[in-house]
């Protein structure tokens, strides 16, 4: 039984609307609800950033599903590897849309997304993508 998580960021392959986002999540939520998945799921500019965390089985087979998914490419896996515990227990999958105001009046760290958004710069560190995705968490709660 051993747990993992695992970040990627992807490019959205077009503009999506909040009641797409919605339906994206629910259907998410229905999956990972009996996978035993949780996580955290940002669109920002364009662009997602997720953590899945489970039973290493449930999420790779969750992450080839996800890396299939017409509705975003680009996809590059930041980080997969064991975890002691869960940082993520009470969500199926939260979610935030992040607009640019809240970048703009986000953490000291959110300037580096500027470039750790670019998918093609592949400048995000695990630990940037961590600590951007349990900020998350915080202001949730
Ligand atoms: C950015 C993004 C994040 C997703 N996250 C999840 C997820 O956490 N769990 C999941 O099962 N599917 C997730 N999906 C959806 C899967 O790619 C896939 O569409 C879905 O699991 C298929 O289920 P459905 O046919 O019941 O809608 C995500 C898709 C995108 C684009």
């Amino acid at each position: 039984m051993a747990l993992i998580h695992l970040i990627y960021v992807s490019a959205a392959s077009r503009e999506y609307s909040d009641a797409e986002l919605d339906d994206m999540l629910a259907s998410s939520i229905r999956h990972n609800t009996p996978q035993g998945i949780t996580g955290m799921l940002l669109y920002a500019g364009g662009n997602f950033i997720q953590v899945l965390e489970g039973e290493a089985a449930a999420v790779d087979e969750t992450y080839d599903r996800i890396t299939r998914d017409p509705r975003h490419h680009g996809l590059i896996l930041i980080e997969r590897s064991a975890i002691q515990e869960r940082e993520f227990p009470q969500w199926q999958m939260g979610f935030r849309r992040l607009s640019q105001a809240d970048i703009a009046a986000g953490p000291a760290f959110f300037p580096l997304l500027k470039n750790a958004f670019d998918t093609t710069a592949n400048t995000i560190t695990p630990g940037i993508a961590r600590e951007l995705l349990a900020q998350f968490v915080l202001q949730s709660a």
